[in-house]
């Protein structure tokens, strides 16, 4: 195995019964929260009011932001640091899905910092990796999908330039997380399924890249994928049900708190940058539907490259019971059956159907490369260059959806 540190900080709360202690500890984060939401589901749901309760009964006083977008803008982030700073909060309570969450960590940043400004701070902009600290975050996470209620990173995006990219700092990671999953019976089918998709995507980025030298890593991952793909289905089909939300919720926690990744060679999550340069590119594109249009393309892609077959053959006979003598075969059932699994979950389209159009994709390649590169080819299990980038979105187009309505 290869050398690795593990640090996670967050005290993790789930279920229901778990408010009261979940509010109790808040309490030693400061009096006064800045309570931050999103364009206001957890109030039109009732969630909101429950939330204000407990703070109240425990004489916590908070600010509420909100509107915090999908895909949070860098602009709505300066706007919120600025009204934190003005009623001099002490720590953030962030109540909504990762846009929420990446967004408190931004302003925990810059209320700490004392700036007025996140987007300096973002990969690729000069600033990057100068932050010094941050106010205490704390989250109460209203999706299954990025873990961001235990992770060191903030996703921001900013439409003027089209952008889209991460801040990371080990001072980011929340120090307590409540996952209730009542909170998620009310997530659309939409949200849902995108949320599955990144899940997915967090253990398996580095599944496939990462080689052979920590089968513990190997076995973790594929029990949070193997839930996802069995639980998804059924949440579609009964999504009011608490205990699988219960499951999509907790897997989405496993999948993105290093781990999943731990004792494997470290390498880039080139979905992710990729993704990232698509939902910069449309701002209304949702994370875990980008990601999802990429699999199949990006994995037939490593496959005509000779890359990493062993590994996408292993996953189809973890994943999906598929066994041949023949890595290029297994690996191409994989992707057949994977792509069948897309289809009945509603999660196979082209990106031409989610408004990013063919003439964009040497645009979005540059920017990947620029941001994401460092101006230099990207690294999946060799180099990955702007003309690979386009052939990986050219690739896309041949998805078809068969199953239901978009
Ligand atoms: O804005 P509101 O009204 O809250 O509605 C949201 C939003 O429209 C809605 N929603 C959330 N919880 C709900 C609900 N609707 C009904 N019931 C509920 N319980 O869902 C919509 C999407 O919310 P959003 O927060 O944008 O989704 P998600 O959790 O997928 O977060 C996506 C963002 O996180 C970043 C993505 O790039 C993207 O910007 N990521 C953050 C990561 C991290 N911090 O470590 C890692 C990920 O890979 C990802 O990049
Ligand atoms: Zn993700």
């Amino acid at each position: 195995m290869n050398s690795f540190e593990v640090h996670i900080p967050t005290r993790i709360y789930f279920g229901k019964e778990k408010a009261y202690d979940f509010f109790d500890q808040l309490r030693s984060y400061g009096a006064h929260a800045m309570l931050v939401i999103g364009g206001g589901s957890v109030k039109n749901l009732g969630y909101l009011d429950e939330v204000i309760a407990h703070l109240e009964k425990r004489g916590i006083e908070y600010t509420l932001f909100e509107g915090i977008e999908p895909n949070p803008h860098a602009a709505t982030i300066d706007k919120a640091a600025a009204l934190g700073k003005e009623k001099d909060v002490d720590f953030l309570l962030a109540f909504g899905g990762g846009s929420v969450m990446d967004a408190s960590k931004a302003i925990a940043g810059l209320i700490h910092d004392n700036e007025t400004e996140i987007w300096p701070f973002v990969l690729g902009e000069p600033r990057n990796n100068t932050m010094k600290g941050a106010l205490p975050v704390t989250t109460i996470p209203t999706t299954a999908a990025t873990a961001s209620e235990v992770t060191a990173h903030a996703v921001i995006s900013n439409p003027d330039v089209k952008g889209k990219s991460p801040i990371s700092y080990p001072f980011f990671k929340p120090s307590a997380s409540w996952l209730n999953p009542a909170y998620h019976t009310s997530l659309p089918a939409e949200t849902t399924r995108d949320g599955a998709s990144d899940i997915l995507s967090h253990v398996f980025e580095n599944y496939v890249l990462g080689g052979n030298d920590s089968p513990p890593a190997d076995r973790y991952s594929e029990g949070v994928m193997q839930t996802v793909i069995e639980t998804l289905p059924k949440v579609l089909d009964d999504p009011e049900n608490e205990a699988l939300r219960g499951q999509m919720l907790w897997s989405s926690t496993l999948a993105l708190n290093t781990i999943q990744v731990a004792g494997r060679k470290p390498e880039p999550f080139i979905l992710h940058n990729l993704e990232h340069s698509l939902s910069g590119y449309n701002p209304r594109l949702a994370h875990g539907r980008g990601l999802a249009i990429l699999y199949p393309a990006y994995f037939k892609w490593l496959i005509e490259n000779d890359r990493v077959v062993d590994r996408l053959a292993l996953m189809g006979e973890k994943l999906f019971d598929i066994e041949t003598n023949d890595e290029y075969e297994g690996a191409a059932e994989f992707i057949a059956t994977f792509e069948e699994w897309l289809n009945d979950n509603g999660l196979y389209h082209r990106l031409s159907d989610v408004d990013i159009p063919p003439r964009a994709f040497p645009e979005i390649a540059s920017y990947t490369i620029r941001v994401y590169g460092g101006g230099n080819d990207m690294n999946a299990a060799g180099p990955l260059d702007k003309q690979g980038i386009v052939e990986i979105f050219e690739k896309t187009e041949e998805q078809v959806y068969e199953k239901a309505e978009y």
